[in-house]
């Protein structure tokens, strides 16, 4: 099922950097109404600004993905602005880098309430309005690492396992309603997601890794995104040759464990 986005108002949360910051470069290309959600405001203007979006064709909407409170009016500011919804993108999203057995029980809480739990429930909210339309897509941003294990990034890996499970089941019910669920397992992508992760006690990592930055470009993996969501694609790995990690996981399990062991060096 192709889609065109010509004037459809496509909701992105998670707009404020990164890949986020691309998707919105994309669109912006597309002729379509943008609304741009994340916490930082400020980067959400910059964003705005800088890919010369106009008011009348978009809307900053800061929106906070772990605070469910908050979506009902989040929605009603797009509707009342653009009488629509038809495409939302679940782009929101942070990461750990510690053992699991130190990781605060707080930390664990927080992965899973913003790349799981903020993201469901925000699309239940958002389901009535995309029914609505003729056609409609609800894209998240899922990972490479929802289909495989690796030290360090245990509750996130389990976080992106549950968006997978969730929205692959979604599709189902949806599908009668013409809605699309396009799940996008980006691989590593150079952007700051290492840097700004938790630490083990609730700080922030601020180191990023070799993998991310030698990783695609966030540009180039939100164009993929893009067009994946156009051409109604259901799931896409994007990225380079570490999308065949699951497939290597699933055939060649023994060689598998045995490169993942040599790569990260634990204590
Ligand atoms: N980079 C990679 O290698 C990679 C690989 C696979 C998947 N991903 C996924 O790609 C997505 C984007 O990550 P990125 O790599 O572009 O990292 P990033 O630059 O750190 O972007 C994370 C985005 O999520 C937003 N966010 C975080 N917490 C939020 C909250 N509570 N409410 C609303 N928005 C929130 C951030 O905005 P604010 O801080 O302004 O709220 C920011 O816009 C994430 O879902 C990540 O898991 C990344």
């Amino acid at each position: 099922m192709k889609i065109d986005l010509k004037n459809k108002t496509v909701w992105v949360v998670g707009a404020s950097s990164g890949i986020g910051e691309g998707l919105i470069k994309q669109l912006s290309k597309e002729n379509c109404k943008i609304v741009l959600s994340a916490r930082r405001k400020n980067e959400l203007e910059r964003i705005s600004l800088e890919n010369n979006l106009h008011n009348q064709n978009s809307l900053i909407l800061p929106l906070d993905i772990s605070k469910n409170k908050t979506f009902k009016p989040a929605i009603e500011t797009i509707i009342s602005k653009f009488k629509s919804i038809d495409v939302l993108i679940l782009n929101a999203g942070i990461a750990h880098k510690s053992y699991a057995e130190e990781t605060l029980e707080e930390v664990d809480r927080r992965i899973m309430e913003v790349n799981f739990m903020g993201n469901i429930q925000l699309t239940k909210q958002v389901i009535p309005f995309l029914k609505s339309q003729n056609q409609a897509t609800i894209a998240i941003t899922s990972s490479i690492l929802g289909e495989i294990g690796l030290p360090l990034v245990s509750t996130y890996c389990a976080s992106k396992h549950a968006v997978n499970a969730y929205f692959e089941s979604l599709r189902f019910e949806l599908e009668k309603y013409k809605i699309n669920i396009s799940i996008l397992s980006p691989g590593f992508i150079n952007t700051q997601i290492t840097k700004n992760s938790l630490t083990a006690d609730g700080n922030t990592f601020n180191k990023n890794s070799v993998a991310q930055e030698k990783g695609m470009n966030a540009n180039k993996c939100a164009k993929e995104m893009v067009k994946a969501i156009k051409n109604g694609k259901k799931r896409k790995k994007i990225g380079g040759l570490e999308t065949f990690m699951p497939t290597v996981a699933y055939y060649f399990p023994s060689f598998f464990y045995w490169l993942m062991k040599k790569l990260h060096k634990l204590n």
